[in-house]
Parts: C-alpha cells; structure tokens; sequence
C-alpha cells in the first residue's frame, strides 16, 4: 500500500524548551517510524514577522535542527531541511498566487488575530498576508497527505485544502473534459453508462464511498476500453480531472500539558522555561526554586497539589506511586516542598541525559548538522522538482 506521507514545519526562534518537546518534537520521534516523513525550518515563515532583524534566522535555525537532533529526530529516518534552500516553494507560491482571491487571505482568522497581537510591528505586508499561501506550497509540493499541527494551524491546513481544490478544478482538466468525459461513458455501452451515471450522482450528490467503489469496479471490469477513456471516466467520477496536488488532512497534535515554572503555559518571553540541553545545575536550581501551594509557608502547612505548578510537573513526569505519595505527603504535610520536587528533578535530568549526550556531538562538529541538512535539501528538493514538473505542464509554462 501507498505509504502515506507526513511533513511539518516549525518557525526557527532558537533554543527550544521542554514545552516544544512534550507538544510537538516527541510526537515527530514517534511518526518518524510510522510514516516516511518531512520536518523543516519554515525560515521565510519567520521572516514575514522578522523581515526587519534578519541577524537572528540563521542561528535560531542551527540551534533549532540541533534541539531536533537531540530530541531524537533521526536524520536515517526522516528528511530533515531548511525551506529556503528549496526555491521550488517560491516558485509555487508564486503560481499558486495567480489563483488565490484576495479574500480567502484575508478571511483566515490568524490574519486579523496576529496582526492585533504584534501592534508593534507593522504586518500591513504583501509578504504576511500571504503566510498561509506558503503555508500551503510547502505542503502542497511534496503532496503530504497528513500534517502534524497544533489547533491554531487548522485553518491554515483548511485554507490548503482549499487552494488544492481550487488548483485541480482549474488546472486539472484538459479541454473540453466535460464533453469528452460524456463521450467516454456513452463507449461503455447503454447497460453500463446508464448504471456508471447512476453511481456517479450518488457519489456526487450523496458522497456515499460505496458508490464510488462499484463504479470502480465497474470500470475496471470493462473490457477494451482505451486507458485514455478509462482514466477521464475515473476523473469523472469525482467531478474534476487529474488531481496533480492533493489535499492534505490535519494530525492534530494534542495541547502540550506542559506548564512553566509558574504554572502559567512554557514560554522563553516568560522566562519560565526549562530550555533542552540545560545545563545540570541550572535545572536543579530552577526546579528546586519553582512557586509552590502559596498557602503552605511552613513545612508544618498542609498544602493543595491543585494549587501548585509542581503538581502539574509530577502529572507528566511520575507515576501513580509518585502521585498518591505526593498527594498524600502534601495534604498531610508529611513530605516537604524541596522532597516533593526531587522525582522531578531526577526524571527532567533522565529525560535530557540523552539529548545532551545527542547535543555534544552535533556541537562538538557543527559540520555533521551542515551535512545531515544538506542532505534532507536535496532530497526534498528531487520530490518537488517532480511535483513542479507537472504544476509547469498543468499550467501551460513548462516549454518543453
Ligand atoms: N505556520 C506553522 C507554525 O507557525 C509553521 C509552518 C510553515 C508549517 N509551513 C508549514 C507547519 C507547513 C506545517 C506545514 O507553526
Ligand atoms: Fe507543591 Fe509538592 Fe509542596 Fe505540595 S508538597 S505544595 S505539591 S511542591
């Protein structure tokens, strides 16, 4: 069976925390063996809100594939590089901007949203409007049928569907389909035209899918039909012609639980993160200095887990033992803060002992990182210099 393809990209804004790791890095370790999949830097992305401190993308970039690496994104796995270096994204975009009503743009709701966050930055830009456009060529040209995001991205992914659908009504069809494809049906002989007919309004008008398998069937079983009119008959089916881009459905990646020190949500603008190759003595003392139940002053105070961010820490890093112990301790004020915040600490340090022991090698020879995203580039680049073949075709520039 046809191996159903994953990618995603994240925006290079640097170090990346145990907030990243938990909401989306562990989840890419673990598609990585399920799916061949892509994960790149969405570094043009960054720029369509960074376009005026351009000093900080390269570096944010490394810094980022190295967290990747660490995490356990593997490079013999999955095809890992920087979407810049694939120019075959702008050159879709570009196309696929010829299409795309203005409207749609303006309609998707991270538009107005970010651009009433960011009053600090003037997003009145041609390039920011047009982020879900790219959005959707980075998607759209390796053909990924499946793409991990969290809830904010939905809209984007719709708005990808969206422009896919759009994309194949218009380019999809060769002249005169519609008359040819009734030609086609009437070679089928009356029995099976008139029976293909019926299946074909069921399947249009009803969406029912086991109407669109007997037509298959049907077709199938037909003898010396030409492939041409074949394949216009399977085209018909579905309402348009060739899909040459093919709509992609959201993953959606669950909200990461993981919460700051301070309990409110991981961030580095609140400096209340834990980053993933901390050094050792910096993450016990953020952990042992972590707010604890505001009503339990001294020891001798019984305290509320609900109350307490380090309670939120022990819901991801212990088990049910460590639970109850922590429940029981707390309420009873049988344990203390600092006896209560040890599990973590061991279980943050066990987590990151191999990501540091991944790190060091990658920061030891920076030129290994160089070379695995080389290597990703030009992989990634082959699959869409395939797609771009028949986008040129479809379109009517590709001059050959
Ligand atoms: N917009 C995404 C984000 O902010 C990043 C991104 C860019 C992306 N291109 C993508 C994600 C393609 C998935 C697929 O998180
Ligand atoms: Fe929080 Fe643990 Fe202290 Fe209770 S004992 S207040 S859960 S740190």
């Amino acid at each position: 069976m046809y191996a159903e393809r994953v990618l995603s990209g994240m925006r290079p804004t640097g170090r990346l925390h145990l907030g990243h790791y938990h909401g989306v890095l562990a989840n890419w370790v673990k598609l990585q063996h399920e799916y061949p999949c892509l994960f790149f830097v969405a570094d043009w992305h960054a720029l369509t809100t960074a376009y005026d401190e351009p000093g900080t993308i390269a570096q944010n970039t490394w810094d980022m594939v190295v967290d990747w690496l660490a995490a356990g994104v593997d490079p013999s796995q999955a095809t890992l590089f920087i979407q810049s270096r694939i120019p075959e994204h702008a050159e879709l975009h570009l196309l696929m901007s010829m299409m795309t009503p203005l409207g749609w743009l303006e309609r998707v709701p991270t538009y107005k949203d970010q651009q009433e966050k960011m009053t600090h930055k003037d997003l009145t830009t041609y390039g920011f409007l047009g982020y879900p456009l790219l959005q959707a060529a980075d998607i759209l040209i390796y053909r990924a049928d499946r793409v991990p995001v969290g809830e904010d991205q939905v809209p984007h992914i719709e708005f990808t569907r969206e422009i896919a659908r759009r994309f194949n009504h218009l380019y999809g069809r060769e002249p005169g389909f519609e008359d040819k494809a009734r030609e086609s049906v009437k070679k089928l002989g009356s029995k099976r035209a008139k029976r293909y007919e019926e299946l074909r309004t069921r399947y249009q008008e009803r969406g029912e899918q086991a109407a669109l398998d007997q037509a298959h069937v049907l077709l199938n079983e037909t003898q010396n039909l030409s492939l041409g009119d074949k394949e216009r008959l399977f085209g018909y089916l579905e309402g348009g012609g060739k899909m040459i881009l093919v709509e992609p459905d959201a993953l959606l990646t669950e909200a990461s639980r993981m919460p700051g020190l301070d309990g409110q949500k991981m961030s580095k603008s609140y400096g209340n993160a834990i980053t993933l190759r901390e050094d050792e003595e910096s993450i016990r003392k953020k952990i042992r200095t972590m707010q604890t139940d505001p009503q339990r002053v001294r020891r001798t105070d019984p305290g509320d887990p609900e109350k307490c961010p380090v309670w939120q820490f022990h819901l991801i890093y212990s088990g049910d033992d460590v639970k109850s112990w922590v429940q029981q301790g707390c309420k009873s004020a049988g344990i203390g803060c600092l006896e209560c915040k040890q599990p973590i600490i061991d279980a943050v340090l066990k987590e990151q002992e191999p990501m540091r022991e991944r790190a060091r090698m990658y920061e030891e020879d920076p030129q290994l990182v160089r070379n695995i995203i080389a290597d990703g580039c030009e992989k990634a680049r082959k699959l869409t210099q395939e797609t771009m073949r028949d986008v040129r075709e479809a379109i009517g520039v590709d001059y050959s």
